[in-house]
């Protein structure tokens, strides 16, 4: 059984995200979306409601499931029984955090980490940008899940318009 883990926040997902979930359910057994718990960092959605819209956006896809972790992430992986990490990369500017997290990731644990070249449809996406452009009544549906953008309108109805 070859099982992967797709970490990150989630707050929330965006299609960048999905593609990379959906890509790797076609080259693992198992893929597992897991949503780390960060209490220094209070997001916009709750933990429960991030997996609750990444549960509903990945429910096409029967190999993938959502759960969340916190602590260090090679040790959820252990315990998970999962070897390989998927990251999504959508630019140079991504590279040099991220090659250092999987450098000690490796080192840590020998928890390797496989890294997607993002599409480039949604080369230019983040959820912090997603969340700025909703807050303003920009339209993101485009770039996020479909509950994702209903859940973007009913949490920010009100918040950040001129006036
Ligand atoms: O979506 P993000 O915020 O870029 O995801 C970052 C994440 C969750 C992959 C990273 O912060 C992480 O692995 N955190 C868990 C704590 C940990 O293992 N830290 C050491 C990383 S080398």
């Amino acid at each position: 059984m070859r099982r992967a883990v797709c970490p990150g926040s989630f707050d929330p997902a965006t299609n960048g995200h999905l593609d990379v979930v959906g890509r790797a359910s076609r080259l693992f057994d198992e893929v597992i979306v897991s949503v780390l718990v960060n209490e220094a960092k209070a997001g916009l959605f709750t933990i429960k409601e991030r997996i609750e819209m990444l549960r509903e956006a990945t429910s096409g896809y029967p190999n993938v499931s959502v759960e969340s972790f916190q602590g260090l992430l090679v040790d959820y992986c252990r315990a998970r029984g999962a070897a390989v990490v998927v990251k999504g990369l959508r630019a140079v500017s991504d590279f040099d955090y991220e090659l250092q997290m999987a450098q000690m990731n490796v080192g840590l644990a020998g928890i390797e980490t496989l890294f997607l070249a993002t599409n480039p449809l949604y080369s230019f996406l983040s959820s912090s940008l997603v969340k700025d452009v909703a807050k303003w009544g920009g339209d993101v549906s485009p770039h996020v899940p479909e509950v994702v953008a209903r859940r973007l309108t009913e949490r920010l109805r009100g918040h950040g318009r001129p006036g």
